[in-house]
């Protein structure tokens, strides 16, 4: 980690798959909302389109795939080091399909930021889109949300808040429409909790519901 100041923020990107929060990202720093550089992409599954979204935009990029035979450990090791020569003050997890350990969260703290498709305490881990849908149809809410938190440690999709927005869901909506609001809702809160989080980096907030319309 850098410690002098700095202008722009150095912002280092983990994905996974399609890239869409990166593209939210990578088209905020180029219209100027967001007051950072994206230094370096890096992926643990190959060509895939977030990869091809860093290199138009002229960012480097990294594949760090997990090897058959070594640990959870091991890799984060690897992956803190490819992650640590970028030198970034804030490591974004956008759709990043691993959970970290210590050994990579140490290295960057107060600095590891996740984006999650849910409400805080709700609806952990992969397919929460899905699931959320699915319990509407039940009857069983009427809405959703995103949230955007630190990652302090192992936990799945917990840690510190930085910023919420709900999401409403019908009964007879599809899924397919239901998830489009949705990946538009955390591209957009996503951004704006990052221009907030570059303005306030340690401020422990507490939940920040942002409506949109
Ligand atoms: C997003 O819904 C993210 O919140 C979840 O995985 C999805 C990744 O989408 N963890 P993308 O790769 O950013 O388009």
């Amino acid at each position: 980690m850098r410690s002098e100041a700095r202008v722009s923020k150095r912002i280092a990107v983990l994905v996974s798959g399609n890239g869409g929060n990166l593209q939210a990202i990578l088209d905020a720093v180029d219209d100027g909302r967001l007051a950072a550089r994206v230094v370096g992409v890096v992926s643990n599954r190959p060509a895939v389109r977030a990869l091809q979204r860093a290199t138009t935009a002229g960012v480097p990029t990294a594949v760090v795939e997990a090897l058959p035979v070594e640990t959870r450990v091991q890799y984060d090791e690897r992956l803190r080091d490819v992650v640590e020569a970028w030198e970034p003050d804030i490591v974004v997890l956008a759709g990043f399909m691993r959970v970290l350990s210590p050994v990579f969260l140490d290295a960057f703290p107060q600095a590891v930021v996740n984006i999650h498709p849910a409400l805080p305490g709700e609806l952990p881990g992969i397919r929460a889109i899905e699931r959320a849908h699915a319990q509407a149809q039940d009857g069983l809410r009427t809405h959703s949300g995103i949230m955007v938190h630190l990652v302090p440690d192992e936990g799945v999709d917990t840690g510190p808040v930085l910023a919420v927005v709900e999401v409403a869901v019908s009964r007879g909506e599809s899924l397919a429409d239901f998830a489009t609001r949705m990946h538009d809702a955390e591209h957009r809160l996503l951004v704006r909790a990052l221009v907030e989080f570059i303005d306030q980096p340690i401020a422990q907030k507490t939940h920040q519901h942002l409506r949109f319309r």
